[in-house]
């Protein structure tokens, strides 16, 4: 174990009140929430990485061959890809009729001619089993994403994973093991680390503008309240993973680009995190009104929700700090946050317009402005202005997919791998754990084996690459 016990046990006694060690039982036992350890895999596990897929750069696709699983937000990658040259749609997987032919409607304008993989639950794997795809996009809910991706690595595919890619430790060690074993790339397609402001501030972090980075701050709040209890949504997912031990369900928008910005497994490591949930306000009120009414809500009265507010503390290796906070029930206006503190300056994205400050004081939206020229890095010099007409989350799902493209196209390493994948997503059970032992610090696994002391910051040249055009109209 390379977690040095005495640091954590004497960090943990600031945070957590000296809770490390100690046989508590869970506060929130009383409202009916779980105190049991979420997650069934071990924290602790120590990882002899096999091959390093940080920086892996797989043989060059000429053409990428792509199915799709999930047709509800995979319908963002598909639109985008289809626009690109040196792509090829072969595939398409759902349950749902309407999104199948929504989604072939659209392939097939486009002049492609995908097969049709549809009719039960296990009809992807026929997809993944083809010797004629190169990129599986998952974009089901969250509970399929892991088992999934295992099975298109193994079956010779890369995966590009929607958010968070697994919700277990356990999981998060199969997406690095097989990646590695396999030597395919495991890329959560978090689309915030390809936002304006998002690539602005890392580019700026890089170019040493901040100074030394001390502290970040991330989040996902945003009023979901209506989606999740939409009965529409396929199964009900959204509102049955809503109910169970409490903590931050969707960490990966507001942590990724945290953890680009400090180079989180190429050069800095998460080591543990405390964490935090309010209890339930509203969503049981909400499902008991719509009970009444409709009969279908009836059996999730008074199940254990998650809390409205989580808050989450994380500190690195090189002794950073980072907020983390999710909130999707209160009606509050949608942020990331986004803030990142150095030891020069300083940036904040929301509540927006996006602001940064050198001192006491925001700049203005003149000194502003000529940042932003000085510091706009080559991918939004590059591809911004038609990313931002295309749009999908105003420009930042073209950016991303048309990136993946072209790095697989130009035999290029991808800018978030397995790693990332794994480490970003592990705040989902290991929130969850702190949360039912009282806010207790927990350890945040290396899933680098040790190679984040030497593994490169993702490259943001656009040095190599960029020779993906656009060649269809959206
Ligand atoms: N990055 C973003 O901005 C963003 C936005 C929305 C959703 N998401 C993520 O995308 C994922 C999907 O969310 P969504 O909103 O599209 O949900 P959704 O319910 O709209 O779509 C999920 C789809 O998966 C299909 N599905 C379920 N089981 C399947 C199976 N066995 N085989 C094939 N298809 C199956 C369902 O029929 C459904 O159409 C989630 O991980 C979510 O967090 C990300």
């Amino acid at each position: 174990m390379t977690f040095n016990r005495r640091k954590f046990i004497k960090l943990g006694g600031l945070t957590g009140a000296g809770l490390v060690g100690t046989s508590l039982v869970s506060p929130y036992a009383a409202e009916g929430l779980s105190p049991e350890q979420p997650d069934n895999g071990s924290a602790l596990k120590t990882h002899k990485q096999k091959f390093n897929m940080c920086g892996y750069a797989a043989p060059k696709i000429e053409t990428v061959r792509i199915g799709f699983i999930g047709l509800g937000r995979g319908m963002a990658h598909v639109s985008a890809t289809s626009l690109l040259e040196g792509v090829d749609i072969k595939g398409l997987c759902d349950l749902m009729p309407d999104k199948i032919s929504r989604a072939k409607k659209k392939t097939e304008a486009s002049g492609f001619t995908p097969d049709i993989y549809t009719g039960n639950a296990e009809a992807w794997k026929k997809m993944c089993e083809r010797d004629d795809i190169d990129l599986i996009y998952i974009s089901t809910p969250w509970d399929m994403h892991a088992s999934m991706a295992v099975y298109a690595m193994t079956h010779g595919k890369h995966v590009a994973i929607e958010v968070p890619a697994a919700q277990t430790i356990e999981e998060c060690w199969q997406l690095v093991e097989t990646s590695e074993r396999t030597r395919k790339h495991c890329m959560m397609v978090e689309n915030t680390c390809y936002d304006f402001f998002e690539l602005l501030t890392l580019n700026m972090a890089r170019q040493g503008f901040f100074g030394e980075i001390v502290h970040g701050e991330g989040a996902y709040i945003h009023s979901l309240m209506d989606l999740v209890l939409n009965k529409n949504v396929w199964d009900m997912w959204r509102l049955k993973a809503f109910i169970g031990p409490s903590g931050n369900l969707y960490p990966t928008h507001g942590l990724g680009p945290i953890c680009q910005v400090m180079d989180i497994n190429r050069g800095d490591k998460m080591d543990f995190l405390v964490s935090s949930s309010g209890r339930d306000f509203q969503m049981n009120e909400r499902v008991k009104e719509l009970a009444a009414k409709d009969e279908v809500y009836k059996k999730y009265v008074d199940k254990p929700f998650n809390g409205n507010m989580n808050t989450s503390t994380i500190r690195t290796s090189k002794g950073r700090t980072i907020l983390l906070q999710y909130d999707i029930t209160s009606p509050n206006v949608y942020s990331r946050i986004h803030k990142i503190n150095g030891t020069r300056a300083a940036a904040l994205k929301y509540p927006e317009p996006a602001r940064i400050s050198i001192g006491h004081g925001w700049v203005s939206p003149e000194e502003f402005k000529q940042l932003e020229e000085k510091y706009t890095p080559p991918i939004v010099k590059k591809m911004g202005a038609l990313s931002k007409e295309i749009g999908g989350h105003g420009g930042m799902d073209f950016l991303m997919n048309w990136r993946l493209i072209d790095c697989l196209r130009n035999g290029l390493p991808l800018d978030q791998d397995c790693y990332d994948a794994a480490s970003w997503s592990s705040i989902v059970p290991l929130s969850k754990k702190s949360v039912a032992k009282g806010s207790s610090p927990v350890e945040i696994p290396d899933f680098t084996g040790g190679s984040w002391k030497t593994n490169r910051p993702v490259d943001i040249s656009l040095e190599k690459g960029g020779s993906t055009k656009v060649i269809r109209q959206g």
